[in-house]
């Protein structure tokens, strides 16, 4: 069996706290002869800024390119709020996405059963749903050049963000999710601004060039993005695949995490180009929640986004879909029991830790598994 290496990266806040499970998933499936997983940690975030004053090294980075997947918890909180820019927590997070060139990032809202309740939406209006949100994670606002705030000397600042991309960078995640939604029910969303920005007529152009060149039988509908952002509480189901930039991907797919019943459902797959030799792709797998300065260190965080994110690896990393389908039934089985963490209790459930949620989905599988 080949040996997988996985490179941890807790971070900060609940990251670690969250990552602990994962932690205990890996050396039971080790155990159970489900793959062979080596780990090696490394720290990025404020955590590595107290430790280095940078928020990730070299050092990591090379560890990081070298892995055949990177396993990320969540970085950022107050305590940083005053370092200098260039060092801030999500820096390091930045540089991993941009350096290992993960510049698709896919983010599925599944809404499970037993959590219709804890959605804020109507049940038969999350009630199956499970939608993917392709979100460009390379381009954009994000890394566009300049990026400044100037002194214009009259008392007043400027500050400039630039929204950018090039056309292989819109052929190249729209390939993503007409290849995705081929294997799901062969719809593809995109979403832009088109009325408002040149970026916008560009992606839509490039989406619809690479649809009518290379993918006619997936159907393709465009959205304006802040019309499709009330599209998604309106009525999700409408959607499959939704494709969009960077900027917007970030609050559609926050906004798309509520309908599943908490942020602390939703995982997040980054992949880079296959490799044309081995076919492997350069891959991070982070929860979409961030490291809720205000809940960490008391064992109340929900570990389920971070354990879905380990199956997402499963799946697209290490060709392990028995595996993945596994650890989701699990995770299914455990909210059947009603068993909860606080951001997803309702009446009628059991509220418990941390730690206790990730030991009932190992318990689970090690049921589900015979
Ligand atoms: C996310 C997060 C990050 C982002 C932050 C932490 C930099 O919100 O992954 O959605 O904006 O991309
Ligand atoms: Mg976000």
């Amino acid at each position: 069996m080949a040996t997988h290496k996985l490179l941890l990266l807790p971070g900060d806040g609940i990251g670690p706290e969250v990552m602990a499970e994962v932690v205990k998933l890996i050396a039971w499936m080790n155990a159970h002869g489900m793959g062979t997983f080596e780990t090696e940690d490394g720290l990025v975030g404020g955590a590595c800024y107290d430790a280095h004053q940078v928020s990730i090294t070299d050092a990591t980075m090379d560890l990081a390119m070298a892995a055949d997947a990177v396993i990320f918890g969540a970085v950022g909180g107050p305590k940083w709020d005053a370092v200098p820019y260039d060092a801030r927590p999500e820096a390091g997070l930045l540089r991993l996405r941009k350096d290992m060139e993960l510049y698709a990032n896919l983010r599925p809202a599944i809404c499970y059963p037993a959590l219709v309740e804890s959605s804020s939406l109507k049940r038969e209006v999350v009630e199956g749903l499970d939608i993917l949100i392709i979100r460009e994670l390379t381009g954009g606002v994000y890394f566009g050049e300049p990026k400044t705030i100037t002194d214009l000397g009259n008392g007043q600042k400027r500050a400039v963000d630039t929204q950018v991309y090039d056309t292989y960078e819109i052929e190249r995640i729209a390939r993503v999710a007409f290849e995705l939604a081929r294997k799901r029910r062969n719809k593809v969303t995109s979403m832009e601004k088109r009325n408002v920005m040149k970026t916008g007529v560009l992606w839509n152009e490039v989406v619809t060039q690479v649809h009518q060149r290379e993918f006619k039988d997936v159907q393709l509908e465009h959205q304006l993005a802040d019309s499709g952002g009330m599209q998604l509480v309106r009525w999700p189901k409408q959607f499959d695949v939704v494709v969009t930039d960077n900027l917007f991907g970030d609050m559609l797919s926050d906004i798309a995490a509520m309908l599943t019943g908490s942020l602390g459902m939703l995982p997040s797959a980054s992949l880079g180009e296959a490799d044309p030799k081995t076919k492997q792709r350069k891959a991070m797998y982070e929860p979409v929640h961030g490291s809720a300065p205000d809940i960490a260190g008391k064992g109340m965080a929900n570990p389920i986004a971070m354990l879905a994110s380990f199956g997402m690896a499963l799946r697209y990393s290490f060709n392990m879909g028995k595996e993945a389908d596994l650890l989701e039934e699990a995770i299914a089985a455990a909210l059947d029991k009603g068993l909860r963490t606080a951001d997803i209790k309702s009446e009628g459930t059991t509220v418990i830790s941390t730690a206790e949620m990730g030991e009932a989905v190992i318990a689970e599988m090690e049921r589900l598994a015979g």
